[in-house]
């Protein structure tokens, strides 16, 4: 029998009546901020919010001020039926899809903007990606007064910007990172992976079985730079036209770094056709 429908909100006024109610009856509210073209990584997260959060609302919001390149926003599936019945399958309770008037009416001036973490890798390759993102989450975090957020760590950067802001703004809200899901073959759930054909697809998981291998190596004692620069070429020899970076960073505060630490992450996107790709692993033996 198919799920019942997922309920729709478009404004903050319908958004803010509804998790009003829950929480007048006491209940607790958990945000899963998406822009659509719902994988198993975005219903892994519906998941994780369901398992901690009386109330799950789920946005689809294909926010314009994150994208630097016009060509990339116009091509950016939007599938909000799909989405939708995914939502109502998985037992989402709400979802926000609000259009841009609602987030950005006329006249809107105002920019959030984080530094340190947001420098070099996708922030260096994307000029203002990362103001588009901490302003668009800004926005649904107070519009939606949610007690948590869930985020994917494939987009780890993202997520160390997010917590960066919610805690420099004391914004009232629990981030929640969460493991990125992966294919079989270890690519990494992207809903740009549908833009991939089947020959690039067979090409993808480059980058993560690269990554491994280079994380392997350094925990064997090979120098940094070696590593990095086998890595790219790697990447390159496998038929990605280009290698945004490959670099190891500090986890937490992203800093780059030139020999192995304990918080140690490594760090890849490169283009397959019109497709970016970026991925990212942890640096340890277990
Ligand atoms: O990761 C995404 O899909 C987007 O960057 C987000 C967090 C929904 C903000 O638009």
């Amino acid at each position: 029998m198919p799920s019942a429908a997922v309920d729709i909100v478009r404004t903050v006024e319908d958004l803010r009546s509804e998790v009003g109610s829950w929480r007048a009856g006491g209940l607790t509210v958990g945000l899963i901020p998406t822009m659509g073209a719902l994988h198993a990584g975005h219903l892994s997260l519906v998941r994780a919010a369901l398992d901690r959060y009386d109330r799950v609302v789920a946005t689809l919001f294909v926010n314009p001020r994150q994208f630097d390149r016009p060509e990339d926003l116009a091509k950016y599936p939007r599938t909000e039926d799909d989405d939708a019945a995914k939502l109502a399958e998985a037992k989402a309770h709400l979802l926000y899809a609000p259009n841009v008037g609602e987030i950005y009416p006329e006249g809107y001036s105002t920019n959030i903007s984080v530094s340190g973490v947001s420098a070099g890798l996708c922030g260096g390759d994307r000029p203002g990606h990362f103001d588009g993102v901490a302003t668009v989450c800004t926005k649904l975090f107070l519009q939606s007064g949610a007690d948590g957020a869930f985020f994917g760590e494939k987009d780890f950067q993202q997520l160390r910007v997010v917590q960066r802001f919610v805690g420099d703004l004391n914004i009232p809200i629990v981030i929640h990172p969460c493991a990125t899901v992966r294919e079989k073959d270890g690519l990494a759930l992207s809903s740009r992976n549908k833009n991939l054909t089947a020959e690039m697809r067979t090409r993808a998981p480059t980058i993560y079985n690269t990554l491994r291998g280079a994380a392997k190596k350094l925990l064997d004692g090979s120098t940094v730079d070696a590593v990095l620069a086998e890595g790219t070429e790697k990447i390159r020899s496998a038929g990605f036209e280009k290698v945004d970076y490959f670099e190891l960073r500090d986890a937490d505060n992203l800093q780059p770094l030139d020999c192995l630490q304990p918080n140690s992450r490594l760090f890849a996107a490169a283009w397959l056709g019109p497709v970016r790709l970026i991925d990212n692993i942890a640096v340890t033996n277990s």
